[in-house]
């Protein structure tokens, strides 16, 4: 089944106020392709305002990197759904790999993110992948199976539709080394036959796959071509208007 492909922006802990008014300007003056695409920019917290104040020029919706699961309480530092909706959030990114490595996320935690998401209309993008010592082990699809059957746990066959899994692999973010596109698109052709197998190949043809992890200018149209990668999550590539736009006008010859 056709699935929108979608074009999302990581800018990770960059960004003042400033910096997100001057990126939306340049990127709203852009012809961009009007093909079945959907752009997404996921921004820290206090750069979210600035984009609701201009979403009219996004040409996109916006997203939070993180939240806690909890509706609200004593978990001071934490972001919760309903504060992401309030601030005009439709995305989520759920488990990118600097959370689970860096601040310790488990499967369990991002499980119950992606639910919190649905219970509060957000859409969660669920980040999975292995490390080059996971790979070069050969337990990459045992790894990325295993994150990706947690994160969907308990999520209806309906709901796959309103959300999107992201395959990173950690070898290949922020590193300049991408993945193959055939190496990418193995992974993500079989992370739908796992999906699949939960919920039917009907449902899982629902489900937005996308890649990550160097995607530049230069290898999105290699990257967007295979028929199994929907889109891309973009890190460094996207922190400036005219490369996030390259990369959106290669892939789109899709
Ligand atoms: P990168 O980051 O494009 O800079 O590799 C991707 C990501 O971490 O989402």
């Amino acid at each position: 089944m056709a699935r929108t492909t979608i074009y999302a922006a990581n800018w990770k802990m960059h960004k003042t106020i400033g910096e997100v008014e001057a990126f939306v300007q340049t990127f709203s003056n852009y012809d961009l392709p009007t093909g079945d695409h959907e752009v997404v920019v996921f921004c820290s917290f206090t750069g979210l305002p600035v984009l609701r104040s201009l979403a009219s020029h996004l040409g996109g919706t916006y997203g939070a990197q993180n939240m806690y699961f909890e509706v609200q309480g004593a978990f001071t530092g934490e972001v919760s759904p309903a504060q992401l909706r309030d601030v005009g959030c439709t995305w989520v990114l759920v488990g990118h790999s600097e959370r689970r490595e860096i601040f310790g996320e488990s499967d369990e935690l991002c499980r119950k993110k992606v639910q919190a998401a649905f219970a509060h209309g957000l859409k969660p993008m669920l980040c999975v992948g292995e490390t080059l010592d996971e790979r070069r082990a050969g337990k990459l699809f045992d790894k990325v199976k295993t994150q990706v059957v947690a994160g969907l746990d308990g999520v209806p066959a309906e709901r796959l539709a309103d959300m999107a899994v992201a395959y990173e692999p950690i070898w290949a973010i922020g590193t300049g080394e991408t993945a193959t596109g055939a190496q990418a698109d193995e992974m993500c052709r079989y992370l739908r036959g796992e999906v699949a197998k939960l919920y039917g190949a009907d449902a899982a043809g629902t489900l937005r796959i996308l890649y990550g992890g160097s995607v530049k200018p230069g290898n999105a149209a290699e990257l967007m071509a295979f028929p199994d990668i929907d889109g891309a999550l973009i890190g460094g590539a996207s922190l400036k208007p005219d490369s996030f736009r390259d990369i959106i006008v290669a892939g789109s010859g899709k």
